[in-house]
């Protein structure tokens, strides 16, 4: 697909993934409209970090996934919408599960339905591999049962939902990306691998909750790579695809692999309190990346050798946005 003079539509354009995602499509010529969450300080989230002549090319408009009207007039006249904006924080799910609810569920149903009216050509909406729960079978491929371990859970399975049945019922040219882990230069220290490498940066032991649960991580470049191949294919529409990289490693490996190519040697230890209910620890998750293979030809790139390579090098010239005592939900 030629980007050059396509006018997209993205939410969470300043977050993590998105930002990386906004500067690919603004690289790649598209014109592109972001919302971004109001605050009054002009806080542009993931976005300054990036260069100011993408940012200066984006059209950013501040507003809330919650309001249906700013997101109708949004929508209005563009070919291609990305849907990334999200409360994303499991922790903060179990305290706020209303608001979370509200902003991924009833956000996703505003955005559909300005979609279901405004006629874009294809719209792309992002799940999480959470909505699995703790693998009952690996690897994990789209068939596998949905289980809500968290409220963050649950509003992403009501949101796949909602982008189901407005397929099936308007069809609206909606396709579900699922990415498993995602990990890469920008992501905030809620997140467990910038978490490792700024204690290996700045104390004299790691200390995390469980070492034990497994996960799948993939390069957020990677995962960008999904969003766009995903919006490329016809075939995609109407699907919901797995994003990851076909291979696990438990918190504790990947603390080690961390420490390795920090060329670093410290204890890893787990603490006692942990911020997870038992019954909300998901245990495993490895994706069956079969189906992104074969329907919209994408593979992972990155090793996660050379991908924790690039996020140390990047934190550590970014640390001072980073704290390595004070947990943040
Ligand atoms: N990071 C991962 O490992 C991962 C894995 C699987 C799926 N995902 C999904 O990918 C998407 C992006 O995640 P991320 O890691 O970049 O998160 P992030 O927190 O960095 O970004 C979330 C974005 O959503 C925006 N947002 C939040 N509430 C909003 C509201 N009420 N109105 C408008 N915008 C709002 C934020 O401003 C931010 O730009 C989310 O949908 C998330 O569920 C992330």
């Amino acid at each position: 697909m030629n980007w050059r003079g396509r006018k997209v539509f993205i939410t969470g354009g300043s977050g993590f993934i998105g930002s990386h995602l906004t500067e690919r499509l603004v690289t790649s010529g598209a014109k592109v409209t972001a919302l971004l969450e109001y605050t009054p300080y002009n806080d542009l989230g993931c976005l300054r970090h990036v260069p100011r002549n993408v940012v200066s090319q984006l059209e950013l408009v501040p507003g809330d996934l919650r309001d249906p009207e700013t997101i109708k007039k949004l929508l209005r006249g563009k070919d291609v919408v990305f849907h990334l904006g999200a409360l994303v924080g499991i922790p903060y799910s179990y305290v706020n599960p209303r608001e979370v609810f509200e902003v991924n569920a009833v956000g996703t149903l505003n955005l559909l339905l300005a979609a279901r009216d405004g006629g874009a050509s294809k719209v792309v909406t992002t799940s999480t591999s959470e909505v699995y729960g703790t693998a009952l079978y690996t690897p994990i491929d789209e068939d596998h049962p949905l289980q809500a371990q968290s409220p963050y859970s649950a509003s992403k399975i009501a949101a796949d939902k909602v982008a189901e049945a407005f397929h099936k019922t308007y069809g609206v040219p909606v396709a579900t990306l699922r990415p498993f882990n995602t990990y890469g230069p920008r992501q905030s220290d809620r997140a467990i691998i910038p978490t490792i490498i700024i204690q290996a940066l700045k104390k004299k032991k790691i200390t995390l909750g469980s070492l034990t649960p497994r996960r799948d991580m993939n390069y957020v470049l990677d995962t960008v790579d999904g969003f766009i191949k995903t919006a490329e294919s016809p075939r995609a529409v109407g699907e919901v695809i797995n994003i990851g990289t076909g291979k696990d490693s438990s918190v504790g490996e990947i603390a080690s692999a961390i420490l390795k190519v920090m060329g670093k040697k410290m204890p890893v230890t787990s603490t006692k309190d942990r911020k997870r209910p038992k019954g909300s620890e998901v245990m495993q998750l490895l994706c069956d990346n079969s189906k992104a293979r074969e329907l919209i030809g994408w593979e992972p790139k990155t090793s996660l050798e050379a991908g924790l390579k690039h996020t140390a090098d990047w934190i550590k010239s970014h640390s001072e946005g980073y704290d390595a005592d004070k947990y943040q939900i």
